[in-house]
């Protein structure tokens, strides 16, 4: 279903992102007229806008805001300022933008990104999207990052905010990570592997930001997560079979700290999302267990 979406000016922040990339292929294959924000200023094709100091967001119908500096790296006192700034700081900056243009020439959405992080590490409780958020530095960021934006509701803007899950595509980090390790025979269950990872795959996460994208009514938070979270040793036990090699070398807790720092806590914290309101909404997944997942990814 992406009707809705023809001749649609959508400005798309993040735009040259592990998610950014086939997302903007899809809008403009849904007949999207595509704005892209970067701070490099121009790229390649169709319009280009920059995101550095005074963004510029006329004559657009919706705005998806995916930009924000890589979490998955170790966390120095530097970069954890830069992962905050670059979600609170810049919905900040998106929202004065907005506020700066006369009021009918707003656009109608804003799809902002953030994370199932914002739960922090639950153990065994479903999240759904009614749960509070966590008290770890994730969460914080995530909290801070989905209050900014959702200022722009002042306006009269369906705010969304898409709390996405471990995103396995062929030309994202984290299955680029992943494969490269468990196809050298390395992967292994993480600390004691019961934690609940949440994942989803790139071409559910990029159709389901479509379908939230042309809903009149959703709004708030949203999981992008599919409905089959697993835990990590299970995750690990699929992976490993899937690309016919081993996994017996576990990588305890301490050692995950040592090479990531605080980041480990990421790692080995347990977030058993459920996507309710997607699935609430009519929402159907193309991958929704991790079998059909690794069978189109390891093809
Ligand atoms: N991929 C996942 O598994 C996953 C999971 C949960 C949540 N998310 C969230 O979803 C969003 C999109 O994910 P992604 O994997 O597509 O992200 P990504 O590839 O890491 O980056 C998205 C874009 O953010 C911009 N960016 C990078 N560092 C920045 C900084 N310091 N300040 C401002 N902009 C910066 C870059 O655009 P320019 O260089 O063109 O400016 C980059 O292309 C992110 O906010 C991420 O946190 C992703």
């Amino acid at each position: 279903m992406t009707d809705g979406l023809s001749g649609r000016r959508i400005g798309l922040l993040g735009a040259t992102g592990s998610i950014g990339l086939p997302l903007g292929e899809a809008l403009e294959g849904a007949g999207a007229d595509v704005v892209r924000f970067s701070r490099g200023g121009t790229g390649e094709g169709g319009e280009w806008r920059s995101s550095e100091s005074k963004i510029d967001l006329s004559g657009l119908d919706a705005v998806i805001n995916l930009a924000g500096e890589p979490v998955a790296q170790r966390w120095s006192a530097g970069v954890k300022k830069r992962i905050k700034e670059s979600r609170a700081g810049l919905s900040r900056r998106l929202v004065e933008a907005l506020e700066g243009l006369p009021e009918g020439e707003r656009p109608g959405c804003l799809i902002s990104a953030s994370a199932v992080g914002y739960y922090g590490s639950r153990g065994e409780e479903e999240l759904r999207e009614t749960v509070g958020a966590g008290d770890d530095y994730l969460a914080e960021v995530c909290r801070d990052w989905e209050a900014e934006a959702g200022k722009a509701e002042i306006f009269g803007m369906r705010v969304v905010f898409l709390r996405t899950g471990i995103v396995l595509g062929k030309g994202g980090e984290a299955w680029k990570r992943l494969s490269r390790v468990f196809r050298l025979g390395l992967g292994g269950v993480l600390g004691n592997g019961r934690q609940w990872m949440p994942w989803i795959h790139m071409e559910d996460e990029v159709a389901a930001i479509l379908f939230l994208l042309q809903s009149e009514t959703v709004e708030g938070a949203v999981n992008l997560s599919s409905p089959t979270p697993m835990r990590n040793r299970d995750f690990t036990r699929c992976l490993a079979g899937a690309l016919r090699r081993p996994a017996f070398l576990p990588v305890p807790g301490w050692a995950l700290r040592l090479v990531f720092g605080e980041f480990a806590g990421a790692l080995l914290g347990s977030a058993r999302a459920l996507p309710e309101v997607l699935l609430k909404e009519g929402y159907v997944f193309r991958y929704g267990t991790l079998e059909e997942a690794l069978e189109e990814l390891c093809d």
